[in-house]
């Protein structure tokens, strides 16, 4: 794929950073935690990508987050030294490359079973290695994790005797109140749903077990969670791209994805087709939205969409624009980003974590 200078000449479908609006948001990321005094460990599942991993830390970024070890496998194997992968991980299979891996840079993860950390503890000791804990505490989702308060002391406790693990703090992530519209009601809903977390943490100081690490956050609560007291890091991750699914208020970055496909057919005046569909999108549930204005997609088939035409009159053989409604899926069907400024392809990034979902 070398010799591509000009975006007119990428062939499609394809995916395409904007680098401006991508430097943009992570500088301004960056800027908002150093004011705030609130590290940032960005999550990576968005763009699997080292080449942005790296450009994160460039801008103050503490290490990454990942959700799996086959992604923090990627990103060590790029340099990156200090991982958070907030899942827990499970199978001997897996608990052996997690301990490869706590060999070559500081790995915590996220753990929610004592059995569990008996294990890790186990490996971990017989190979020589130390993997950093982190409790995962539900803040309400009704995901994984335990429950805020004793439930959390007594793993916390009982971790602290395992050797080969060092307790390094509680995560939790406050999914279910990401998507709340109005700014005021979300900073209501992440205040209350992160009190169980922070007070968690701060028996756990008062017992004298360290809690280095107290990290939730998403792109939608960025600037609420990292001034929630006692929260030390925030693992926003889709802010880098934005997408349908983070424009909401408050949420004040710059969409730098989009997914670029060509006009295949106009069947009718008012419809016409392109050749991306539901497996360039990954969601037919949610539209994309096309950057030029009277063109509205209304329905994703495999390798079609449909779009529905009003005042506007793409041809065959047109190139069309669409910023996708969730990134971290989109992104996961593509080898590689066409990274454009100004029209010109500045790079190509391989997505070198795409499809590590192990
Ligand atoms: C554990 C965890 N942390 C953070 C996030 C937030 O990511 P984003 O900034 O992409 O919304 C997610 C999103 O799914 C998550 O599962």
């Amino acid at each position: 794929m070398v010799g591509i200078l000009d975006v007119s000449e990428i062939d499609t479908p394809a995916l395409l950073i904007d680098l401006e609006a991508l430097e943009s948001n992570i500088d301004k990321m960056g800027r908002f935690c150093r004011e705030t005094g609130c590290n940032l460990r960005p999550h990576i599942k968005v763009h699997r990508t080292p080449a942005i991993a790296h450009k994160q830390i460039d801008a103050g970024a503490i290490g990454v987050t990942c959700a799996k070890v086959s992604e923090a496998g990627v990103m060590i194997s790029a340099g990156i030294k200090d991982v958070l992968i907030a899942n827990q991980i499970v199978s001997a299979a897996k608990i052996d490359r997690l301990v490869g891996l706590a060999r070559q840079a500081s790995v915590a993860v996220a753990f929610d079973d004592a059995g569990n950390a008996e294990e890790i503890s186990r490996e971990a000791v017989k190979r020589g290695a130390t993997v950093g804990a982190v409790i995962e505490v539900d803040t309400g989702m009704n995901r994984a994790g335990v429950q805020p308060g004793a439930e959390t002391l007594a793993l916390a406790r009982k971790i602290g005797r395992l050797k080969g693990l060092e307790f390094r703090g509680v995560m939790g992530y406050e999914g279910h109140v990401q998507k709340v519209e109005r700014l005021g009601d979300r900073t209501r809903a992440v205040q209350q749903s992160l009190a169980g977390l922070t007070s968690t943490a701060k028996r756990l100081k008062e017992e004298g077990i360290g809690c280095e690490i107290v990290s939730a956050g998403g792109t939608n609560s960025y600037s609420i969670t990292a001034k929630v007291e006692g929260v030390t890091e925030i693992q926003a991750g889709s802010y880098v791209f934005m997408d349908g699914m983070h424009s909401l208020e408050g949420v004040d970055f710059e969409h730098s994805l989009t997914v670029l496909a060509t006009v295949t057919s106009r069947p009718t005046k008012d419809r016409a087709i392109m050749d991306a569909g539901v497996k360039c999108f990954a969601d037919s549930k949610v539209m994309p939205v096309c950057t030029t204005k009277g063109i509205e997609v209304t329905f994703l088939s495999e390798e079609h969409a449909n779009m529905k035409l009003e005042k506007a009159d793409p041809k065959i053989g047109d190139r069309l624009s669409f910023y996708p409604y969730y990134a971290p899926t989109t992104v996961n069907l593509y080898d590689r980003f066409y990274c454009g400024r100004r029209g010109h392809v500045e790079v190509q990034w391989d997505i070198l974590a795409r499809g590590k979902s192990q």
